[in-house]
């Protein structure tokens, strides 16, 4: 498979986000609960150095609990704050405010050691593309959310969202890219739908998630599909092609068609919560 990417975009965004940091305290780090290495830039921490720093696992209801802790741990022991959230129901979104509280817990010392009291956080949300920032920023600011306007000192054009008297929020997310230096992370960001499904072939795309799904979900394609889980990867699509009706004219298998409606099976959550990376190989 072969991956692109645009470097011009990416670098624009990341002169942006540069530019947007020097104004805040914390960074609110959205990642995809199924794939929090692979949908990260690990530029951030550079970026985001002697800043606070919060990872929100988003999109947690589309991977497995269990493994939403595990990655929990594997973050809070990497020294950053983080919350479980689901920003399409607003799961954990009302225990950010308390995390930001401790998460600038430091910052706020300071301040009041300089005699500077219930100066408000700033925070920025950053993340991949799709990886949920608008649906998370509408989610936390909800209708309530005001508009501070511009403020004198600050970079012009820049919006704030108070959130309450103790935080705000820059309006626009910052854009991160992934960081494809190897196929492992290509195929996985392909497989939550963050890559473009027309530069890859679908089949094969639903053939890896196949060879997946019997490894680490062994039977829930048998369940869902009704089929047996054979070795042969293609031979399984076949079987949901027929055991889905997805046939071409003249009663001929519609293996594009499979590979669609399972990718968008998995996508969706249908397959059930699934996790595509796991902490322990990343020790
Ligand atoms: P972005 O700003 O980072 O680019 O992402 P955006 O908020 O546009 O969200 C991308 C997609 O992810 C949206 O789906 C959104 O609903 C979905 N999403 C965001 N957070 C969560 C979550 O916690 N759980 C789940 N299951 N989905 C989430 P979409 O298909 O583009 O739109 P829609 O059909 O949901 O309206």
């Amino acid at each position: 498979m072969h991956f692109q990417w645009y470097p011009g975009h990416m670098t624009k965004a990341k002169r942006m986000m540069q530019e947007d940091i020097k104004l805040i305290d914390l960074v609110i780090e959205l990642v995809d609960a199924r794939i929090p290495m692979s949908s990260r830039n690990p530029d951030i921490d550079e970026l985001g150095k002697n800043k606070a720093r919060l990872i929100l696992l988003n999109k947690s209801d589309l991977a497995e609990d269990r493994q939403n802790d595990a990655w929990a741990a594997y973050f809070k022991e990497k020294g950053y704050s983080v919350v479980k959230v689901n920003s399409k129901k607003g799961g954990g979104i009302k225990s950010i405010h308390a995390v930001i509280q401790e998460a600038c817990k430091e910052k706020i010392e300071r301040d009041r050691k300089r005699g500077i009291l219930n100066r408000p956080v700033r925070a920025m949300v950053v993340g991949i593309p799709n990886v949920g920032k608008s649906t998370f920023i509408n989610a936390l600011a909800g209708k309530a959310c005001a508009k501070t306007g511009n403020k004198p000192g600050v970079t012009k054009g820049k919006q704030w969202i108070r959130l309450n008297k103790n935080v705000e929020l820059l309006d626009t997310p910052g854009i991160l890219w992934p960081k494809f230096e190897d196929q492992t992370v290509g195929l996985r960001l392909a497989f939550i739908g963050s890559i473009k499904d027309e530069i890859l072939n679908t089949e094969e795309l639903a053939a890896e998630m196949i060879q997946f799904m019997k490894k680490y979900y062994r039977g829930v394609l048998a369940e869902k599909y009704a089929i047996i889980e054979s070795d042969d990867p293609y031979q399984c699509l076949a079987d949901i092609a027929k055991s889905r009706h997805c046939l071409l004219r003249g009663n001929e298998l519609d293996m594009g068609k499979a590979a669609i409606l399972l990718v968008d099976d998995f996508r969706s959550g249908r397959l059930g919560r699934i996790t595509l990376e796991f902490p322990e190989d990343y020790k």
